[in-house]
């Protein structure tokens, strides 16, 4: 504890020095949900990380999360110094996209508009014509739907399939998925149900449909958040990364949140309820790219340019 209270009164004079912010996703350590918070940062979910980043003043970012994220950041504020506590933390739906196959894929498909998730490498996302994370994709794809288009979906089929359901569009799919929330299981939270008969369930659309079936709300990190705080119940069955945990029960004093389950125990599933990459994320990383400037996200111009757009339609269409 003391040496962990010491790194991080270590980041708070080295985040004033370096004229720097912190944006940090609701799945890492709480420790760098806090220190976000305190020190007049963000914690939020990949959305807000991406419109605080753009209209902050600050010449650095520091981006606790994934990949894309810190990619995300830096597409936006080009200007703008990105760091990120490792550049290996990346994701299961990024890596499963690589951005010729996509490419192909976008060829074989050429009537249709390409909607592109978040989770995505800054390439994959200037091919694409609209960007959307989990909190505005049913709305984006409902609209362009209205609008008479067909929708080439990517990467996440759950989230994809889900979005079909809802909104009934014409689309076609990528087969990605979130190596985390596949692992929720409809059968045994079934069983949870059971023994927790009041209790209602929270589950991130990126799980399968049957898990998705059996949820009260539905709805990315910042929705989840907002149904367990507006919901009149006791408990909580939640579907989603367990670094959540820490703000749904800070927020909530009274409420029981309790994890839903997965296939295996923790001692047999390496990614169960917990992104191994949203863990790679820590206090002593953090301080030394501070310290040193290590760890800088760089994104080829010719990329920012192109990916830029599908951004700003979806944080025109958010604002
Ligand atoms: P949100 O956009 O809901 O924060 O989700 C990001 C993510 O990586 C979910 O696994
Ligand atoms: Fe990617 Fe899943 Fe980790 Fe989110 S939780 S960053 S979707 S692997």
């Amino acid at each position: 504890p003391a040496e962990r209270a010491a790194l991080k009164e270590k980041i708070k004079r080295l985040l004033e020095e370096r004229n720097a912010v912190m944006v940090s996703h609701y799945y890492v350590h709480p420790d760098l949900q806090d220190l976000a918070e305190e020190t007049g940062g963000i914690v939020s979910d990949s959305l807000e990380m991406a419109r605080f980043g753009r209209e902050h003043p600050a010449q650095t970012l520091v981006v606790s999360g994934v990949k894309f994220m810190g990619e995300t950041s830096k597409i936006l504020s080009p200007e703008k110094r990105v760091l990120m506590p490792d550049l290996d933390a990346t994701c299961s739906l990024d890596l499963g996209c690589p951005e010729e196959e996509f490419d192909a894929f976008c060829n074989a498909h050429p009537d249709r508009t390409v909607v592109v998730y978040a989770n995505t490498s800054a390439a994959v996302k200037a091919r694409s014509d609209w960007l959307v994370t989990s909190s505005c994709a049913l709305d984006i794809v409902g609209a362009l739907k209205a609008k008479g288009h067909k929708i080439l979906w990517a990467p996440d089929k759950h989230l994809g399939s889900y979005i079909q359901r809802e909104t009934g569009a014409d689309m076609v799919f990528w087969n990605g998925s979130c190596i985390v929330h596949d692992e929720f299981k409809a059968f045994e939270l079934e069983d949870l149900k059971k023994q927790y008969p009041n209790a209602r369930v929270l589950v991130h659309p990126e799980s399968p449909a049957d898990v998705v079936a059996l949820a009260d709300a539905v709805g990315s990190t910042s929705a989840i958040l907002k149904a367990a705080r507006e919901m009149d119940a006791r408990e909580f069955i939640v579907a989603t990364d367990n670094g959540m945990m820490h703000k749904l029960r800070t927020l909530n004093p009274g409420k029981v949140f309790i994890e839903a389950p997965t296939a295996g125990n923790s001692a047999t599933c390496k990614s169960c309820a917990h992104c191994p990459w949203m863990a790679m994320n820590g206090l002593a990383g953090l301080a030394h790219v501070l310290e040193t400037g290590a760890n800088e996200v760089f994104v080829d111009p010719a990329i920012i340019d192109r990916a830029r757009v599908p951004i700003d339609r979806m944080l025109a269409f958010t604002a």
